[in-house]
Formats: structure tokens, C-alpha cells, sequence
């Protein structure tokens, strides 16, 4: 018998594209390979990649530069871009890069092994399309080795809001929510495998409409799964924030206390040429509501300064909002120029004012971070143990606020959930004891 092929995949950007990258491995499983974590040696070599900000088609073609003797080395070696970038640049793609084998994009990688099998065949394969058919349904159910405790899974893709400054409704497409019957049967092959807390991902996944209770109606039959211990879901949007979703805070004891609401701006001029949609103010009564529903949330939010026509005014209201909202986990992004977005037409702010306005916002979001982790000490939370510390006789696992925690246990923790009183506080991770 030959030996099995090899498959190495690099994944950029999103916690989507890991769950892309995991379902492309499987399904190429099928074509007889396993996956390794040298590029030296694998068979097949896939860059997942994302669209997100600037300079990532260049990182590519970069990295593709890099992969080329790979190549002269083993002919037999098949190069493949795959996500956003493969979706946005494919033709492109294939134009300027002659190392690459096979491009795909983010909604046509279940035809991944038939280009595979063409690609072996001496071809070249470029599949950009939107296919009406679910690539969910063609992918075979997953596999049924042991997990890690920890998984994603994505329930709902693509997104019609259309913000100014974002390529995603270009490159993942339309809004799509995955029927609840399918996600749970997912779900429950993934608990069996081992799975004890599920992350359930959408561009705007609380637009989610799989279920006739929307995403709430999802998390209430999730919550039912016996061996799940714990749901979040990312990335949501203020405006499907619906009733039903904040009560869950309140009362689903599965639904974890931690939410992620990207705001990205505190000014409402900004956030109207933003097409957001909503106002600052706005945004702090939803807060003010979820709150209400789970006093104990903690709060994550995604940031843009220098948006083009940002003023120091406007940057002061975001720090302004930031101050109100107090946020335990934040990411905080220049804007950069999409092209094909509305917001790359405009006149763009200096990159030294771009600098000093993210320096200090991150300044400010640092500080909440760190107070907010610091005020962790002397609470009891629960811990889902994942692997072990850097110290022999310590486990690391997160806990209910998604704060790394780490504590002296046996290996046998390794995917269950604690209780732990924490005890001190590190400025990346809380030190715990387990109390059971
Ligand atoms: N420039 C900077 N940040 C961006 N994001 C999306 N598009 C851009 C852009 N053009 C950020 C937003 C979004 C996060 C995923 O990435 O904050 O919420
Ligand atoms: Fe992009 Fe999110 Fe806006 Fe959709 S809601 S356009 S994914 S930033």
C-alpha cells in the first residue's frame, strides 16, 4: 500500500477560516490524505486566506514566493489558495502566480477532491463561484476522531449589511443561515468526538434564521445536548440583537457570559458613513439591556480609527463610548482601503494621525482589560481545561468570561469543567485553584 498523501494547511484571519480549514482537511481526507504541520513535507499545500485589511493579496504572493522551491523540489507538490483572497484575486491569482495548482473560494470548497483529482491529472482548477447548492450537505458528516474540548461551528455566513468599509458581503456573499436540523446533528457528532464547548460562527450570526426561534431558538435545543457543557456564538451585530437572545444571557445555563458587539466607532456622523445603522447612544442602551439580562457579562468589541472624515472629535467619542461600555477583550484596527468598497473612494486621514488615535484606544481598552481581569481575583468561575501548562503537575483552560486560567491538576481535567477559585492575576492569564 502507498503511503498516505500529505496535506498542509496555513490559515490567516478569522476563527471562520480555521472551521474552513478543519472542513477542507476532512474532506480531502476522503482523497486518501492526512493532514502535518511541515510544508516540507507535504503532498498538497493549501493557503487559507483572508480579505479582511490591507496588504493581504501581497502576503500571498509573498508567501507563494516563499513556497516555490517546495516545488522545484517536488514536483509532485500541488499549491492551492483558498478563502477570501482566493475569491476576491482569483483569476488574478492564477495570472500572476503560475505555482499555484487550484484557487477556491470560500463558498465552492466541497468541490475541493473533484479539483484535486484534476489538478493530479496534470490541470490547473479555478472555482470562484456561488453555488446554489449547500456545501454543508455535500461535505460528508465529520469524522469521528477525538476532538479537542474546545470547536467551532459555523451556522450562519456571508452578511447583507454592507458597512462602507468592509469587503465581507463581496467576498463570503449573501447572508445564509445552515437549517437548525443539521447544525444539531453536527453539533452532536461533535460532542460525541469528545466536544464539550461549542463556538457558533457567523459573519453576523445573530442575524441567524435556521431556526424559527432564530439564533436563541438554536442555543435553547443546543442547550438540551447532554455532554455539551457550554455555547457562545460570534460575530453579531447591534441591530439582531433581538429580545430572545438577551433573555438567553439571562437565563440558557449553557449560554456563557461573554459577548462580542462590535460597535467600531463612538461617533454617530462616523457611524452614519459607516452604514452601521444604529447610533452610539443606541449601542449603550442595548448594553444597558444585556446587562439587565447577565449583570456578570463581559463585554468584546471590534474598533476602526480613521475612518476617512474621522475627526479628532468624532475619535474622542469613541474613547468616550469605550469609557461608558468598559470592555473585557477588544480588537482595534486602522482603517484600511478595501477596494470595490464605498469607503475607498473617500479622501483617507494621515497614517501618523491613524497611529496615534489607535495608540490610544489600545491605551484605554489595555487598561479596562487588565482591571477588569484584576477584579477576576477571589471569584469562583468555572474552567473548561484543554491542555497542559508550561509547568509539569499545571493544566490551562478558559473560563466562563473566556480568560485564560491555569491551575494545578491531574491531566485527567483535560476537558471538563471546573470549578476554581481564582487567585491571582497575570497580565495575559488568571491563576486558579480547582475547588472540586
Ligand atoms: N479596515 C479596518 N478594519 C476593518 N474591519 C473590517 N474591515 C476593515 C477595514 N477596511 C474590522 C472591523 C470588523 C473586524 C472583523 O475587522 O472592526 O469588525
Ligand atoms: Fe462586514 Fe460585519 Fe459590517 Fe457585515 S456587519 S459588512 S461582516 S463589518
Amino acid at each position: 500500500m502507498s503511503a498516505p498523501r500529505k496535506l498542509f494547511v496555513k490559515t490567516y484571519g478569522c476563527q471562520m477560516n480555521v472551521y474552513d480549514s478543519e472542513r477542507m482537511s476532512e474532506a480531502l481526507g476522503g482523497q486518501g490524505y492526512v493532514t502535518t504541520d511541515r510544508a516540507e513535507d507535504a503532498d498538497m499545500i493549501l493557503l487559507n486566506t483572508c480579505h479582511i485589511r490591507e496588504k493581504a493579496a501581497e502576503k500571498v504572493y509573498s508567501e507563494l514566493g516563499r513556497l516555490r522551491p517546495l516545488k522545484d523540489a517536488n514536483p509532485d507538490l500541488k499549491i492551492g489558495v483558498t478563502g477570501c483572497v482566493a475569491q476576491a484575486e482569483g483569476e488574478e491569482i492564477m495570472r500572476r502566480a503560475p505555482v499555484v495548482d487550484l484557487v477556491v473560494g470560500p463558498q465552492s470548497y466541497h468541490r475541493l477532491p473533484a479539483m484535486e483529482d484534476a489538478v493530479r491529472k496534470g490541470g490547473r482548477a479555478l472555482d470562484t463561484d456561488f453555488p446554489l447548492d449547500d456545501k454543508f450537505d455535500t461535505l460528508k458528516s465529520r469524522p469521528k476522531a477525538r476532538r479537542a474540548p474546545s470547536a467551532f461551528l459555523t451556522v450562519q455566513e456571508g452578511c447583507d449589511k454592507f458597512c462602507a468599509f468592509c469587503v465581507v458581503p463581496y467576498t463570503r456573499g449573501a447572508e445564509v443561515s445552515r437549517p437548525a436540523d443539521r447544525v444539531l446533528r453536527e453539533a452532536r457528532e461533535l460532542v460525541e468526538a469528545g466536544v464539550a464547548e461549542l463556538t457558533l460562527l457567523g459573519q453576523n450570526v445573530n442575524a441567524y434564521h435556521g431556526h424559527p426561534g432564530g439564533l436563541a431558538g438554536l442555543i435553547w435545543e443546543l442547550n438540551e445536548i447532554e455532554g455539551l457543557e457550554r455555547i457562545r456564538f460570534t460575530t453579531s451585530h447591534p441591530n439582531d440583537m433581538d429580545d430572545a437572545l438577551i433573555e438567553a444571557h439571562g437565563s440558557c445555563p449553557k449560554l456563557m457570559p461573554y459577548l462580542h458587539l462590535p460597535v467600531q466607532s463612538g461617533s454617530d456622523r462616523i457611524l452614519k458613513a459607516m452604514n452601521r445603522k444604529h447610533t452610539a447612544d443606541g449601542y449603550i442602551r442595548l448594553i444597558e439591556r444585556i446587562r439587565a439580562a447577565r449583570p456578570d457579562i463581559l463585554l468584546s468589541g471590534d474598533f476602526i480609527v480613521g475612518f476617512p472624515g474621522e475627526t479628532e472629535a468624532d475619535f474622542e467619542a469613541t474613547m468616550n463610548l469605550i469609557r461608558t461600555v468598559e470592555y473585557g477583550q477588544a480588537y482595534s484596527f486602522k482603517y484600511s482601503t478595501r477596494p470595490g468598497t464605498p469607503a475607498a473612494e473617500k479622501p483617507q486621514l494621515p497614517e501618523d494621525v491613524m497611529n496615534d488615535r489607535l495608540q490610544r484606544l489600545q491605551t484605554l481598552l489595555t487598561e479596562q482589560q487588565q482591571r477588569l481581569q484584576a477584579a477576576m481575583v477571589g471569584r469562583e468561575v468555572g474552567v473548561l481545561f484543554e491542555k497542559p501548562g508550561r509547568i509539569e503537575g499545571q493544566m490551562i483552560g478558559k473560563s466562563d468570561h473566556l480568560h485564560a486560567v491555569f491551575a494545578e491538576a491531574p491531566a485527567s481535567v483535560r476537558g471538563q469543567v471546573r470549578r476554581v477559585r481564582i487567585v491571582e492575576a497575570g497580565p495575559n492569564s488568571l491563576k486558579g485553584i480547582v475547588l472540586n
